[in-house]
């Protein structure tokens, strides 16, 4: 007689438990991967029975009751595709009493057992005091500026590296076509991870982040040191979130046409001093949402689909307030309330790793 146990074919479907109602919505400024992870979430979830509903644009679908429900046949292959297919917004649905009041009315109405929040510090934090006002909520870290705290992965941040790196390298031909300096100026908010992971990939001859206070002398000595020994050129990557000192700023008023002074852009302004302290040429460039579009590279593709299907077991489970989370290669599970009210920097000693190469 067979010992083998009759089981049913694998991957079709487990045990049967009660069928759940999920919602999921994406938040804050998009990210490649995105897709993958709702794709990761509605696969695990049909395995389970269950029934997975997306938020239209982000915290505006709840407020606002509009949403989709998402199969197998809806997400198939979305995975590799950039952007959400549920769209994203900045509504911040604690952002008063009234607001959050309605959020957590509309949530029990519209009866689902769980919401799966992507998104990053803002839409998180969200979850966690949402999560507190009773809304079973799990959290998927995601932002290309890398800053969430409590994981070592968020989804998008390896595609926008790879597209920093790739426009250092275009750029680099052209400056040296020109014997020009160009500053570029990469996304990250109050974060320099892209910058410094983007810069140093690339071959960016001077990284500026945040987190380092800038020093303007040091830049002009790589540079004129570079030239010197018959490179002439040089592209210097700055993220957008460095602040000058006052005195370079007041060197620097940066006038439109009109004669007013522009605000913003700090690879403008830094272009201007290097070209003044240097003699040499600078132009700027502005990398913005190129840093954010197209498709996500293997990790952004794979790792959200792994954090999705480790959401919707936490779902399960009846593990709430939690996020799904990278350390090392391990998913692991963090409170959520451990993850809002900051962000997560680059340590002085990666920098100094970086500077190394500052040439
Ligand atoms: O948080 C991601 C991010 O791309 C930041 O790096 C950038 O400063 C911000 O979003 C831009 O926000 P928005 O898409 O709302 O202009």
């Amino acid at each position: 007689m067979s010992t083998r146990k009759t089981t049913e074919k694998k991957g079709t479907k487990m045990e049967k438990r009660r069928s759940l109602r999920i919602a999921v919505l994406t938040g804050g400024g998009d990210a490649q991967g995105l897709n993958a992870a709702i794709e990761g979430i509605v696969y695990r979830a049909e395995y389970g029975g269950h029934r997975v509903f997306g938020f239209i644009d982000g915290w505006k679908g709840l407020l606002e009751e509009q949403f989709k429900e998402l199969r197998k046949e809806t997400v198939r292959n979305s995975y590799s595709q950039g952007g959400t297919i549920i769209g994203t917004s900045r509504t911040n649905p604690v952002k008063d009493e009234e607001t959050k009041e309605k959020a957590i009315k509309n949530f029990k109405e519209l009866g689902f057992d769980a919401v799966i929040a992507i998104g990053g510090e803002d839409t998180l934090g969200a979850a966690a005091k949402l999560y507190e006002a009773g809304i079973p909520a799990v959290g998927i870290p995601k932002t290309i500026d890398h800053d969430v705290l409590e994981t070592e992965y968020t989804i998008g941040f390896q595609t926008a590296v790879s597209i920093v790196a790739d426009s250092i390298e275009k750029l680099a031909t052209t400056a040296k076509s020109h014997r020009r300096i160009i500053v570029v100026e990469i996304m990250g908010r109050h974060s320099g991870w892209i910058a410094l992971y983007g810069g140093l990939a690339g071959g960016a001859n001077y990284i500026l982040i945040p987190e380092v206070k800038p020093d303007i002398d040091d830049i002009v000595r790589v540079i004129k040191e570079k030239y010197g020994r018959g490179e002439q050129f040089a592209v210097i990557a700055v993220a957008e979130g460095v602040q000058l000192s006052e005195e370079d700023e007041k060197k620097v008023k940066v006038v439109d046409e009109y004669g007013h002074v522009k605000v913003g852009g700090v690879a403008e302004k830094l272009a201007k001093i290097l070209q003044e302290r240097t003699g040499y040429t600078a132009k700027h460039v502005v990398l913005g949402y190129l840093q954010r579009g197209g498709s996500p590279v293997a990790i952004d593709r794979t790792t959200p689909m792994l954090l999705g299907v480790k959401a919707v077991e936490l779902v399960e489970n009846g593990e709430f307030g939690k996020m799904v989370a990278m350390k090392g290669s391990k998913v692991v599970v963090v409170d959520l309330k451990k993850v809002s009210g900051g962000i997560k920097l680059v340590p002085k000693d990666l920098y100094e790793f970086a500077r190394l190469f500052f040439d």
